[in-house]
């Protein structure tokens, strides 16, 4: 915050602390590139939980700037999203795929090939299971943030096994808070990505995907029979999970948001 006054900063500083509280979903101006439009693993059974991911990066779109890390970035989806407000895109990732050549190749269950607060900005979305040292890789986090910068995590819940052999754990929301603040983050705060209804829909829909074999022609016909069930499943199940109270217990996923203090 170079040329500002003490209270210009202290302004400032008290609004990024509101921002995070208090933040409303429907206040932000809306950008014509959607956080996973161009994701390719979204389909007609599981966009449910894209859209999740959707509304909860919108919601947050005034707090993405300048230098924005992607850690476990894949394919880089995101990429075009998040460009439509930071002024750098870097990717992470230990391979490369055909689609996307990370910026950075690092394994992040070791130290990540980036200097001390390098990073405005840190997302890692769907990773943190994947992880072997996921105490270390927040540690590192933490390391390559600066300060007052805020990082953004999604992670998977009430989810199957996926990616083997590398999916090791599934964090309940007070681990998410425990491991976040021993690495030093503040102001965390870990919200359901859907309830149970939601869970139980994205079940039945993956294994629905089991009666889809055959030769093209049955597959084709299953298929046929089956969108009508997976999207009104996906159209009913965030109303229903409106009447869970307790739909953090029962979660198909989590966000999170923690800022590195300054
Ligand atoms: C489920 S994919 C998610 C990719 C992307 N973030 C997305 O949302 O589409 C998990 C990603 O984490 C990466 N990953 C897993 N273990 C890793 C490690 N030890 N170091 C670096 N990247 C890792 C994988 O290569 C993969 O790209």
């Amino acid at each position: 915050m170079k040329g500002c006054t003490a209270n210009e900063q202290l302004t400032k500083l008290l609004k990024e602390e509101v921002d995070v509280l208090f933040h409303k979903p429907r206040l932000v101006k809306k950008k014509k590139i959607r956080p996973t439009q161009f994701h390719r693993e979204r389909s007609l059974y599981d966009w449910l939980g894209f859209n999740y991911l959707d509304e909860f990066l919108e919601r947050y779109s005034d707090l993405y700037k300048g230098t924005l890390v992607d850690l476990g970035c894949g394919e880089a989806p995101y990429k075009p999203y998040f460009l439509q407000f930071v002024d750098k895109y870097v990717g992470v990732d230990w391979v490369e795929s055909a689609q996307y050549k990370p910026d950075v190749i690092s394994d992040l269950n070791r130290k990540i090939d980036l200097p001390d607060d390098f990073a405005d900005t840190l997302i890692s979305i769907s990773v943190l299971e994947h992880l072997c040292e996921p105490q270390r890789f927040l540690n590192e986090c933490f390391r390559i943030l600066k300060k007052g910068g805020y990082m953004f995590i999604q992670v998977p819940w009430q989810w199957t096994v996926h990616s083997p052999p590398h999916d090791y754990f599934r964090y309940t929301p007070f681990a998410l808070d425990y491991m976040l603040r021993k690495s030093g983050f503040i102001d965390i705060k870990v919200e359901p990505a859907g309830g149970i209804f939601s869970t139980i829909v994205l079940k039945l829909n993956y294994l629905s995907l089991r009666l889809i074999r055959g030769p093209l022609y049955v597959r084709l016909l299953v298929k046929y029979v089956l969108v009508p069930f997976w999207t009104m499943g996906q159209l009913f199940a965030p109303l229903l999970d409106k009447l869970d109270k307790r739909k953090i217990n029962e979660a198909p996923g989590y966000f999170v948001i923690a800022r590195k203090p300054f």
